[in-house]
């Protein structure tokens, strides 16, 4: 009882620094066999003083960084633009704090826009005018060719960080001889199930199959619906914009209906299994899914599926540790797992590949200070903390065997050969700095396909006129 009892003491103390993630402190508490009342109270007051002190997170302090080597940079100010805003905007504040607190630099962390169609106009837009506003930009994996020649190489910055990163990545950044962003995390399309209502209504296993979910989906939404007007079947991302692009990629890829454009430049959408999978998903829209998915982002999807109100997500893996978190009503009720596959002949799970890059700005006026943030922000310490904390996937491959970010996700282990080079990749490389009116073109049409407005059939063959016509630029 004495030993418990202290033990339980050392805990509070420990909640009270701050230095506890609400994570962390359910886990210890839970360990102890700590009562579920007071559990809640230790999580409150832990979450209170994380906030005060602005540390509820992963991340080393300054003098546990010493290895990185970052230089003074007293007197230095920069700008970076990170994530929008929302659940990740206190994490990457604290990461831009570290690094000021370190070097010196005055760091001002802008949020840029949920949707990466958005934000890619907008970083034009700066670069464009070659504007000196913003010195370090988060760049997404598709972007290489199109901002290439604005940025500056970064080659010996990550170099400098004495870590081995992901050479398929590393080859997608770089573009005519220089890298253009350092690897920040990456990204695969994953299938968020729950666990829950899978057992009570005796599914045994998560969909496999695009017929599978269709399923489950249904069983689940007329048992729930009952109770709750609001639940759903499946969630995704529907809107017109890039995550458009990355779902419907994996319908038809899932499905055995190839990459939209080949690897040979061969505009191959316009295929029986391609179509047949946009008109899958469109059967979806009103019936497992709601009406409003198609115009759904990534956190349109996570708002019904965290609020409980959804049997199936696809998403990102940063919806992971959101979910987990000791005050969400989803936490230990969910699990994850490859997106489902279809029928068609070559059928296979295909998860999109996604992640973000940190990239300097060419216009920059403080280029030293902006390529050590880039760097910084790409180290594994960093990067670490970012995974346990904000399940952000690691671009360096050792930190899949890191102990502490496992246990924050187990799914990194068990979905590693996704997340280690077998994820499906939208076809950027081969349509340089083309891709985005590929891209735009693929997603407005098969929105069209979604809402009803067009018949899939005749708007991918008109589709895939639009993109030879794009991919004739090349
Ligand atoms: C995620 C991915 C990114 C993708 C975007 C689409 O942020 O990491 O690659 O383009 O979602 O919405």
């Amino acid at each position: 009882m004495h030993d418990s009892s202290s033990t339980i003491a050392r805990l509070m103390a420990e909640t009270l620094t701050g230095n506890l993630s609400r994570r962390q402190v359910f886990r210890r508490a839970a360990a102890l066999g700590v009562s579920a009342p007071l559990v809640s109270m230790l999580m409150r007051a832990g979450a209170a003083a994380a906030q005060e002190s602005g540390a509820a997170n992963t991340i080393p302090a300054p003098d546990q960084l010493a290895d990185l080597g970052l230089p003074d940079l007293s007197g230095k100010e920069i700008s970076i633009i990170l994530g929008a805003d929302g659940p990740v905007a206190p994490w990457e504040e604290a990461a831009v704090q570290t690094f000021s607190d370190v070097t010196g630099c005055k760091v001002t962390r802008i949020a840029g826009p949920e949707s990466a169609t958005e934000r890619l106009a907008q970083y034009q837009q700066l670069l464009a005018a070659q504007s000196s506003d913003v010195d370090v930009m988060t760049i997404d994996v598709i972007w290489p060719g199109i901002l290439a020649s604005h940025a500056v190489d970064l080659t010996d910055a990550m170099k400098a960080n004495k870590s081995t990163y992901f050479e398929r990545i590393v080859q997608n950044n770089t573009v005519n001889g220089i890298l253009v962003g350092i690897p920040w995390y990456t990204d695969a399309g994953i299938l968020y199930y729950r666990t829950d209502l899978l057992e009570k209504y005796g599914i045994e296993n998560p969909p496999a199959t695009w017929d599978d979910l269709e399923t489950a989906a249904q069983t689940i939404i007329d048992g729930e619906r009952a109770e709750n007007p609001d639940f759903q079947g499946f969630v995704w991302q529907g809107g017109a914009y890039e995550g458009l692009t990355c779902n419907a990629l994996e319908w038809q890829v899932s499905n055995g209906g190839g990459v939209i454009v080949e690897e040979d430049l061969t505009v191959s959408v316009n295929n029986p299994q391609a179509i047949a999978s946009f008109e899958r998903a469109r059967g979806w829209v009103g019936g497992i899914s709601p009406e409003g998915v198609t115009t759904y982002k990534e956190e349109d999807a996570r708002g019904v599926w965290q609020a409980g109100n959804a049997a199936f997500m696809r998403n990102w893996p940063y919806a992971y540790s959101l979910g987990q978190d000791p005050d969400s009503v989803i936490a230990n009720k969910f699990d994850v797992t490859l997106v489902p596959k279809g029928d068609g002949d070559g059928a296979q799970h295909a998860d999109c590949l996604g992640g973000w890059q940190m990239m300097v700005s060419k216009y920059s006026k403080a280029p030293e200070a902006a390529t050590e943030l880039a760097r910084f922000m790409c180290s594994a310490p960093i990067q670490k903390a970012f995974a346990i904390d904000q399940s952000r996937l690691p671009t360096i491959p050792d930190l899949y065997d890191d102990a502490d970010i496992l246990e924050a996700n187990p799914f990194f282990g068990r979905l590693k050969d996704v997340f280690l080079g077998g994820a499906v990749a939208r076809p950027s490389t081969v349509t340089a700095d083309l891709y985005n009116e590929v891209s735009t073109a693929y997603f407005t049409a098969v929105n069209e396909i979604l809402t009803g407005q067009a018949e899939a059939a005749p708007r991918v063959e008109q589709l895939a006129k639009e993109i030879e016509g794009i991919v004739a630029e090349l």
